[in-house]
């Protein structure tokens, strides 16, 4: 099987639609946010018998980069043919009897950075904790220094390596946050490079401010550095990232040693003043107070999780209770990789009706995978999420953790057209075969993408 990345997509033979047919299973993920029970559906429609040359085999069309239906393929040519949109203006794509999804969607990446660390794998192999290695200057503090050095070009040609790598694991929007720079240069060129390269495509960028992701160097050898930090992140770094306009999202690392929750509070209120939505590093490694204040600020999501309080799930399950949802974006791929046995208690959240999403957190230091389907895998077996759940985690929940659920993670009637198909002929296959490459084509806003063919 050979990758074949194309360029600025392939066009669908210069026709405005696209129809995707013999397919073994399309799940749409219609309908919104899942949460509790509802997780576990993924709005399936699958071929009678798995007999995907006939046609009653699902297909799906696309228009000019829009969903247009979903549905039994002879049933979906007559509604079109009979509403204006003619046969002969859609480019076929054979989906080869596998699963057509949504394009994944990942909500918490740190994409760019400069350097690499797997010095401290073996560090944590011989007992050495996170925090002592980053409050030693290693961890985070080491990717800042190389990141610091990295030109905006180097930072670019890293990004779009590891875009790449998403994009053929059927990622077709992540979420890219600064934090590797921690002064506002290098906080501004990193977000410039985040929304650059979601312009140059094929895979969108929503791009994040996380100024509080450490104190900085310059500060720590102060006695009041992170308070001194704080002040200076929210009355010199936030108006800078504010006025260069590129940044959706504030987020701030709140654990106990590193921020506070009253900290990230004034951080994550300022920025909010100024139009960036509030996300949350919560309660990663110790209950910290990061979920009751996701809560508390109705912030867009609170991610990792693997530590919350008693408290903390109490507040995000009330949230959820009264229309206010804030989304559990759980880092499985971090507490493997940190070999952590104290895992987010997904369970619990699903059975308390909070919405649960799935990332990878890609990162030099906790996650370097950029791979949502070995996200999806290690979900399922440390985390015991079904199959289904964390396609739902991986589709529609993580749009909504994003903001973006009205335009993209489901097959609907006028979404975007951004979607994987895959060599399984059902999506619950897709964390089954961990680390395989089973992506088959990838299409975003209508267009094919990416291709995996065999020669
Ligand atoms: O989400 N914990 C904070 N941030 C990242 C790790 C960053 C790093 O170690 O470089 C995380 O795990
Ligand atoms: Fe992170």
């Amino acid at each position: 099987m050979a990758l074949r990345l194309i360029q600025g997509g392939r066009a669908s033979d210069g026709l405005p639609g696209l129809l995707i047919e013999h397919a073994a299973e399309v799940a749409t993920l219609a309908g919104g946010l899942r949460t509790g029970s509802g997780m576990d559906d993924v709005g399936v429609i699958s071929a009678p018998g798995g007999d995907v040359g006939q046609e009653t085999a699902p297909a799906v069309a696309c228009w000019e980069g829009r969903i247009l239906a979903a549905g039994p393929q002879a049933e979906l040519l007559r509604a079109l043919d009979g509403s204006g949109y003619p046969l002969a203006r859609f480019a076929r794509l054979d989906a080869g009897g596998g699963t057509v999804t949504p394009g994944l969607i990942d909500p918490h990446t740190h994409l760019l950075f400069g350097g690499s660390r797997e010095g401290e794998l073996v560090l944590r192999q011989r007992g050495a904790d996170y925090l002592e290695i980053l409050q030693a200057g290693g961890g985070i503090l080491s990717t800042v220094t190389a990141t610091r050095a990295a030109t905006e070009d180097e930072l670019a040609d890293h990004g779009r390596r590891w875009l790449g790598e998403m994009l053929s694991h059927g990622t077709t929007t992540v979420e890219a946050k600064s934090g590797y720079g921690l002064d506002l240069p290098t906080e501004l060129r990193l977000l410039e490079v985040a929304h650059r390269l979601g312009k140059e495509g094929p895979v969108e960028v929503l791009p994040t401010w996380l100024g509080a992701h450490a104190v900085a160097p310059e500060f720590r050898a102060r006695p009041d550095g992170t308070e001194a930090f704080v002040r200076y992140l929210v009355e010199e770094q936030l108006p800078g990232v504010v006025a260069q306009g590129r940044a959706r999202f504030a987020d701030v690392f709140c654990e106990r040693g590193v921020f506070s929750p009253e900290q990230a509070r004034r951080i994550l209120k300022a920025a909010a003043r100024l139009g960036l939505a509030p996300r949350l590093h919560a309660d990663e490694l110790a209950p910290s107070g990061g979920a009751e204040l996701a809560a508390e600020l109705g912030a867009m999501s609170a991610d990792h999780l693997a530590a919350p309080s008693p408290a903390g799930i109490d507040a995000l399950a009330a949230a959820a209770g009264a229309g206010r949802p804030v989304v559990a974006v759980v880092l499985p791929a971090t507490t493997w990789f940190l070999m952590h046995d104290e895992v987010a208690p997904a369970r619990t959240f699903i059975d308390r009706g909070i919405p649960v999403a799935l990332a990878t957190d890609f990162n030099p230091g906790t996650s370097p995978t950029a791979s949502l389907p070995l996200v999806m895998t290690v979900a399922c077996l440390s985390l015991k999420l079904t199959p289904s759940e964390a396609l739902a985690a991986v589709t529609i929940n993580a749009a909504t953790a994003l903001g973006i659920a009205d335009d993209v993670g489901s097959i609907e009637p006028g979404r975007q057209a951004d979607l994987a198909i895959w060599n399984v002929p059902t999506h619950r296959q897709i964390p089954y075969w961990p680390a395989a490459d089973i992506v088959r084509t990838v299409v975003k806003r209508g267009r094919v993408v990416l291709e995996r063919a065999a020669i």
